[in-house]
């Protein structure tokens, strides 16, 4: 099983207390989730770069073997029970490890993002996307993304941060993510079955992943959904220190 490369911060883990596990979002890498590690410095944290992003080695196979070697990393790194947040694709790798590695999860955290599939159109334009990156074109594909990923006024310092690490996403991994992306299932079954304390996140803003799709998560998890005033589609990285204080909420409910 591939390993992935990840990074610890905060206190050692004492026995018995899982770490809270971040998985970022499409096509970022975990310095996405720096400030809002910077405001929960109690807690125990681990992130992990996707496959092909950071300093991550490629992956054959989808999310689910993403979600695969999430457990992996995290077994060699002496990790068997975890708190998992996922923002975006994190989120749906989170929900392909509540499928596949459900006995991992002490606690999880879905950040917009969304378990059920993409409609016809959404799919092809992923496809789309990916082909485009091996192509001439290469990064420049994800560029346009800086007007969906944020707020309405975003501080132009974070506006510049994203955009600039838009411009250093690997083309072969904007492919491999957008492809894994649009063959993801419906999971929501799988979330009916879980049994451990849970959150639910938006971006008052997202206008990529919708109040619907989080109410229809909550609903699974027995939760409400958290809502950001003033952020976009990445709350973590626009509104760090909300999003810190859902996280450590979290984390103090589960462990
Ligand atoms: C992300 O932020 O990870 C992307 O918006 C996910 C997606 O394209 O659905």
């Amino acid at each position: 099983m591939s390993t992935l490369a990840w990074y610890r911060y905060g206190p050692e883990v004492d026995d018995g207390v899982p770490p809270l596990v971040l998985l970022h979002a499409f096509p970022l890498d975990a310095r996405m989730w720096a400030l809002t590690i910077s405001a929960m410095p109690g807690v125990p944290v681990l992130t992990i770069d996707a496959p092909g992003f950071g300093a991550s080695p490629p992956l054959e196979g989808g999310l689910e073997e993403y979600a695969d070697a999430v457990a992996g990393t995290l077994a060699a790194a002496g990790v068997t029970r975890a708190v998992v947040a996922g923002l975006s694709m994190g989120g749906y790798t989170l929900l392909a490890l509540v499928e596949r590695h459900p006995g991992l999860l002490a606690g999880v955290g879905l950040l917009d993002t969304k378990a059920t599939v993409d409609p016809p159109q959404g799919r092809a334009n992923r496809l789309q996307m990916a082909e485009a990156a091996l192509g001439e074109q290469g990064a420049q594909v994800v560029a346009p993304m800086i007007d969906t990923l944020l707020g309405q006024t975003p501080p132009e310092e974070v506006r510049t941060e994203v955009s600039r690490w838009l411009t250093q996403a690997p083309p072969s991994a904007i492919a491999w993510a957008q492809r894994a992306m649009a063959a993801r299932p419906d999971r929501l079954a799988a979330l009916r079955q879980l049994d451990v304390p849970g959150l639910v996140l938006r971006g008052a803003q997202d206008a990529t992943a919708g109040l619907a799709d989080h109410q229809a998560m909550a609903t699974a998890l027995g939760t409400d959904v958290v809502e950001v005033d003033g952020a976009g589609h990445l709350s973590a990285v626009e509104s760090p220190h909300q999003v810190a204080t859902a996280l450590a909420d979290l984390h103090a409910r589960a462990r």
